[in-house]
Formats: C-alpha cells, structure tokens, sequence
C-alpha cells in the first residue's frame, strides 16, 4: 500500500471516498475503525457514524504500546458505555490481535445464528477496514491476513474486482482499507497529528505545539519526564504550560540575549524528546475531553 500521509483532503476526494466505502458497505457485515490510541478524537473521523449508519462497529486502539496504560482502560471503557467494543492493539509486534477474532465473532453472533437458521451450513461474514492515513492499517492487514487472498467467487452481493483475504475459517477481510480523513479544521486535531507524525511536512507552530504538549503532559505527568528535566512533581504544583516550557528552557541555559529564555529552541528540544520516547508512553486526550 502507498504511503499516503500526506493526502491532501478536498471536498470532492472526501465525496469519492465516503461514496467508496458506502458501496462496499452493502459487502461486508462489521467495520473495524482504527484510531491511534494516543489521540483517539483527533484521530478518528467526525463523518464515519453517519456513513456506516447502523453497520455493527469494532474500534482498534492501535499504537497501544506508546500509549499510557490506564488511558487506553480508560478508552476502552468509554466506548463499551456506548456499547461499542474497544481493543488496545499493537499491529506492529501484534500485541493484543488474539483478541481480534472472538470479539469480531461476539459481535456478529446473532448474524452467524441467522445464517445457520437459514440453514447456510459453514457461514462466512465480512469485514472491512477503515481509519486515516498512517494510522497502521497495512500493518493492520498484514498481521491478520493469511498468506493467500479469498478465492473470488460468484457469491451473491459479492461483485468481481473485490478482493478478499482469509482471515479464519469464517471471517474475510475487504482487502483495500478506506482511508478517513481527519478533522483539520480544528487546530487542536492538526497539532495533535503532527504530535503523532500522521501529518508531515506541515507548516506548523512547533511553540504552540510544544505548549499544547506539555498541557497533555502536566495532567499525567511521567517520572521519565521528571527525571529527565531534574524536576519533582511539587515543582509544578499550578504550573501553567507556557511557564514549564520556559522552565525547561531555563534549566537547558536556551537563553537569547538579556537573559530572555529562547522558547522557541525549547518547544524544538521538547518535542524532539517526545518523539525519541524519552518521556515514556503519553496518551494526548482523553475521554472527557
Ligand atoms: P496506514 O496503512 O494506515 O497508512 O499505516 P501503516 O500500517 O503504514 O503504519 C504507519 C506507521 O505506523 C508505520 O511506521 C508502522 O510501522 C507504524 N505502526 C503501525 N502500527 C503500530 C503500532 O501498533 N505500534 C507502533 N509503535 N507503530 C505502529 P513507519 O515509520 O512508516 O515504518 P516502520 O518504522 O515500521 O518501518
């Protein structure tokens, strides 16, 4: 699959696209959403509820393992009040994927009961895959699938050029993933992506970005990150964010001339150690958010 992080969205691409999926969804029986567990609002779609209407849903907290621990619970349990099914994965080791097919099976039990009820002796039901760019869907697909591709057969609903990989005995897999678009209007949900890496080569403001980051930070703060600023937690105590990028700047001696703090080299080294994991496995938002 292409690497396609740095689509650009417009109205007619995202028009082609939700046409796309909406036509495959008359195929399959469940969608799998994959959002990044780190920002899990940023990186979901606004518009995905109302183009898979009432189509049973499976969310995949995906890139778990930078994410912090009780906030993944945390999610997991925000969906499962909306009676929506969450999973913590890790497509990249695979972490996690073993729950993968029971609970595509939970979820579909009552279809694969009618299935048998109809009398079909060995039913198979469908999936399909859906998430923004670079949020790990070919590692997704890549771990689940089975070497071989579905036999493309005259099943009724099923037309030629759709291809399906082989995921068990009674589940397939729509082999080509819809690509979401993010919500870029908001300026949180571009800064976040750009965080995460999902958005590259953005123009962005890497003060803002670090301010906003270190907000996330000073509400689950990490002792990697006290430890590596030599802080202690009470240091902090009614600190705001721009106060700790200057702190920070003042403990690394990032001064420009009349002894003002160079926030701007600051923000730069921040963001650089996050993104080096120096700081530990950082979750951006949260449910009540
Ligand atoms: P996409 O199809 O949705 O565009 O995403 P893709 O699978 O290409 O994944 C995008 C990047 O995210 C890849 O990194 C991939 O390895 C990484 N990734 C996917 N799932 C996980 C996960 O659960 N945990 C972690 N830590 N990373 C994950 P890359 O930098 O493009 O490639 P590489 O570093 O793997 O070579």
């Amino acid at each position: 699959m292409s690497k396609n992080q740095n689509i650009q969205w417009f109205p007619g691409h995202m028009t082609k696209t939700k046409r796309k999926i909406q036509s495959s969804l008359k195929l399959i029986d469940v969608v799998v959403e994959i959002i990044d567990a780190r920002i899990p609002i940023s990186s979901s779609n606004p518009d995905l509820a109302e183009i898979i209407q009432n189509k049973p849903k499976l969310v995949l907290l995906n890139k778990c393992d930078k994410a912090n621990k009780s906030a993944n619970q945390e999610w997991v349990n925000y969906y499962a009040k909306k009676g929506i099914k969450a999973l913590p994965v890790d497509c990249k080791t695979g972490r996690g994927l073993n729950k993968f097919i029971p609970s595509v099976r939970e979820i579909l039990s009552d279809k694969f009961e009618a299935q048998k009820n109809k009398g079909i002796k060995n039913p198979i039901l469908r999936l399909m895959i859906v998430g923004i760019p670079n949020v790990g869907k070919s590692s997704f697909i890549n771990r689940v699938s089975k070497q071989s591709r579905a036999k493309v057969e005259d099943r009724p609903g099923v037309t030629r050029g759709n291809q399906w990989y082989t995921i068990s005995n009674d589940l397939e897999m729509l082999d080509t993933p819809g690509v979401l678009w993010p919500k870029f209007e908001d300026e949180k949900v571009g800064l976040h992506l750009a965080f995460t890496g999902a958005v590259k080569d953005q123009v962005i403001d890497i003060e803002l970005l670090a301010i906003d980051f270190l907000d996330a930070m000073l509400k689950n703060i990490t002792p990697q990150f006290l430890e590596r600023f030599k802080l202690k937690e009470a240091d902090l105590d009614g600190v705001q964010a721009y106060e700790l990028l200057e702190i920070i700047g003042r403990k690394r001696g990032m001064l420009i001339s009349g002894g003002e703090i160079d926030t701007e080299r600051a923000a730069n080294l921040v963001m650089d150690e996050y993104r080096d994991g120096k700081f530990g496995n950082i979750t951006l938002e949260f449910p009540e958010e």
